[in-house]
Parts: C-alpha cells; structure tokens; sequence
C-alpha cells in the first residue's frame, strides 16, 4: 500500500486508495473480488459452454455470426443465476407487500427467482440467447450492484468462450452435468471430450 499511495496504478486496490474509501470498505471489495472473481467466472464459463453444447442449435446461431457470445453469457446468466440469492439485515420497519419486516430481521435477495419472473420474461425457464435479457438482474441491482460485470463481461464473453469454442471446435459433452448450489449455483462436475487432431 505504500508503494501504491506514492505510485497509483489502475490496479483494483490503488483506485479505491486513491478514490478515499477507507479501509473497511476496501477490505470487504478486495474480499470481493477475490472470491467473487474466481467462483463466478467458473460457474458460468462451465456452465455456458454445457448450456450451448446441449443446445446446439443456439451454438450454431453464434458460429453462422446471427447472435453474440455476450447473448450467450447473458442469457446463461438469467437462466442459472450463477448468485441465485444474496442475503440482507433489514435496517428500518418497513412493510413490504403486506409482510412486516423489523430492524436486525434478516431477509434473501432471490436473484434467481427475479431472473425467472414469468411477468417480465416469458417461457423464463427456456435456455434462448435470442430473448431480450436486459431486465435480468444477474449482477444485482442497485447500491451494491456487482463491481466486476464489465470484467466477467470481457472475461467470459470476449475471451473464455470465443477462445476454447475456437480451439476445440469438436468438444462435446461426456457424461451427466449435475448442478447444484442456489447462493453460488453451477455445475458440480462437467466430463468433456475432444479430439486433439493428431
Ligand atoms: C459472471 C460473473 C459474476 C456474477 C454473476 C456476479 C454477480 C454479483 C452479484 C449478484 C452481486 C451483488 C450481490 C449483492 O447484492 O449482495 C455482486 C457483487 C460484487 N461482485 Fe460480482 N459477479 C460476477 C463476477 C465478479 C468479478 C469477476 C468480480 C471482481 C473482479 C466481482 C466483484 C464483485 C464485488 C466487489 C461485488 C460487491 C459490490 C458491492 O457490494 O458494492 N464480481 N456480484
């Protein structure tokens, strides 16, 4: 820290020394981002790459240039909401919807049941990288909106799927892909196979 108070650079750390924050809320970003930056990307590289192999159709929509990989990424995203809840302490009484919530109750964020609202999304649980997906809330909403969706963007749609489709054009699928999780949701185990061309 002290190299980077006298030398800022654009790493994560420096940005937040430079812009004030103070030492809890870098803690708790920095935290974030490690966790955050690993078990995400993970989830849903593995998990983008079974929903387009088990839909071909739709892989075959981005190789003929109709449709991107960030639709893909996207759409993945609202599907299995790779965070499908985040949990909150509620600071003051409010009702919501008829249920009364008191100060210190503790309540769940359902990213996952938002990302498949039938009223906002329709046929939600269908895997379709052709829906308008812009009122998902994958990354959250909001104060504490995720402050990686553009890096997982660049990430996963611009680098991590383009790349491995590129060079393992025959990769295929080689057993079951169970799923689990609904706080960080993705596949448990994912057998592939691919041919190495020699
Ligand atoms: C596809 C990948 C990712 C998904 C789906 C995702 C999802 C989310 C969600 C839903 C939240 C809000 C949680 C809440 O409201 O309680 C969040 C927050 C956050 N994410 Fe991500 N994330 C991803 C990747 C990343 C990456 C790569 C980083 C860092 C390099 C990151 C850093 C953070 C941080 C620091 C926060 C906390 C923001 C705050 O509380 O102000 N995330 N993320």
């Amino acid at each position: 820290m002290p190299d980077l108070l006298a030398n800022p650079d654009q790493s994560l750390l420096s940005v937040q020394l430079e812009a004030g924050l103070s030492p809890e809320q870098y803690r708790a970003n920095i935290k974030l981002a490690i966790s955050g930056g690993q078990n995400e990307p993970r989830d849903v590289i593995a998990g983008a790459i079974w929903a387009l192999l088990s839909h071909p159709d739709q892989l075959e929509l981005i190789r003929e240039g109709t449709h991107s990989w960030m639709d893909a990424f996207e759409e993945y995203s609202r599907w299995m909401s790779p965070i499908g809840m985040s949990p909150r302490r509620v600071a003051k009484a409010h009702t919501l919807h008829g249920v009364s919530l008191s100060p210190d109750d503790r309540v769940f964020f359902m990213f996952g049941a938002g990302n498949r609202d039938e009223t906002v999304f329709s046929d939600p649980d269908r895997f379709d990288i052709t829906r308008d997906y812009s009122a998902a809330i994958s990354f959250g909403a909001g104060p504490h909106f995720c402050a990686g969706a553009w890096a997982a963007r660049c990430l996963i749609a611009e680098v991590a799927l383009p790349m491995i489709f590129e060079r393992l054009p025959d990769l295929r699928l080689d057993g079951p892909v169970p799923f689990g999780g609904w706080a960080f949701r993705g596949p448990l185990s994912m057998p592939v196979a691919w041919s190495t061309g020699t």
